[in-house]
């Protein structure tokens, strides 16, 4: 008997052997909001993303749904920032979610819970004198966000700080105010990656002193890992991400294999810069983009975040 694997691979077999599959439906597309915006401002560093007025983020969330992307993650900028980034607890974020859950209902809307747009030094959270993030101080903030999200509309929070305690803190104010069907989608395991660069252009939340990496993760470790995302199931996450994705496929690998959760997997700013970059130049064709999505979705990402959602829902839709 001759053992031929090709005969799987022709055309039309291939396609009944596929293992893995890849939708408009599995990715989320990010959306950015301004409130200083009075028409969308285009941001340089991730070519074809603008900062939103509130008007302009339903029109997208719109288009976004029609091709078949179930969902938006929303990042906002706020007039003005300051030491505890107490716009976060009101203004265009809660704005944006409810005009679109009103105006788009077949959107899913997820709300990215974080201080580092809203605060004046860049960082995470509350900061000490000696630049250290205050673990309780930050915690209470990170509740008032969450539930401000919840009463606004959104359907999934996003804590995306690392700060220890941040998912069980925020389920613990949503069960109170009796949001026990907002869920919750932690940034478990995040690295310290210089992947986010062009993101905190569009949103300007460089820090001005110090960096992120006492509370980020260490790019060298996998057991942390494992770690982190156990605590935040214990506390209570529903849906586990790992950011960034593509210099990470290891870790989407093992956090499915260890916890079979439902895994969201966020190919930051960086990843698409890099592709953008590459197609742009000619160096690469548009396949590249699909390619690496579904190398995301083979390691056992269930979701992924991509700015490449809305180009690859269209190709996707004449697959
Ligand atoms: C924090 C946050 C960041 C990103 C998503 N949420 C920035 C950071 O951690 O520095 C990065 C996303 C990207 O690079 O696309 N609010």
């Amino acid at each position: 008997m001759t053992k031929r694997p090709a005969r799987l691979r022709k055309k039309g077999v291939r396609k009944l052997v596929r293992e893995t599959s890849l939708l408009p439906s599995d990715l989320i597309c990010p959306l950015f909001v301004d409130e200083n915006a009075q028409k969308p401002i285009a941001i340089p560093s991730l070519p074809g993303f603008y900062r939103h007025t509130v008007e302009t983020a339903v029109s997208e969330a719109e288009a976004i749904t029609e091709l078949g992307v179930p969902a938006v993650i929303v990042f906002g900028v706020p007039r003005s920032k300051d030491e505890t980034g107490s716009a976060a607890l009101s203004g265009i974020v809660q704005d944006t979610i409810r005009a679109i859950k009103t105006q788009v209902p077949a959107a899913t809307v997820i709300a990215d819970v974080c201080l580092c747009e809203y605060t004046s030094h860049g960082h995470c959270g509350i900061v000490n004198e000696d630049g250290t993030i205050l673990n309780g101080p930050t915690l209470e903030m990170l509740r008032g966000v969450a539930t401000s999200y919840a009463r606004a509309g959104v359907d999934i929070v996003a804590p995306s700080g690392m700060i220890d305690g941040m998912v069980g803190a925020i389920r613990a104010q949503l069960d109170e105010e009796r949001f026990d069907g907002v869920a919750i989608m932690p940034y478990a395991a995040k690295y310290y990656s210089s992947f986010y660069a062009p993101f905190r252009d569009a949103v300007d939340s460089g820090c001005a002193f110090g960096d992120r990496s006492a509370h980020q993760m260490d790019p060298a470790n996998t057991d942390e890992a494992v770690r982190e995302v156990r605590l935040d199931l214990e506390e209570g996450a529903d849906i586990i991400m790992i950011k960034p994705a593509l210099p990470y496929l290891d870790i989407i690998y093992r956090i499915k294999q260890t916890f079979g959760v439902p895994v969201a997997a966020y190919s930051v700013s960086g990843e698409y810069a890099m592709l953008r970059a590459a197609i742009d130049n000619g160096n690469l064709t548009n396949d590249a983009i699909l390619e690496t999505l579904l190398s995301i979705k083979r390691a056992g990402a269930d979701m992924i975040v991509t700015y490449f959602a809305k180009e690859a829902a269209k190709t996707l839709a004449y697959e």
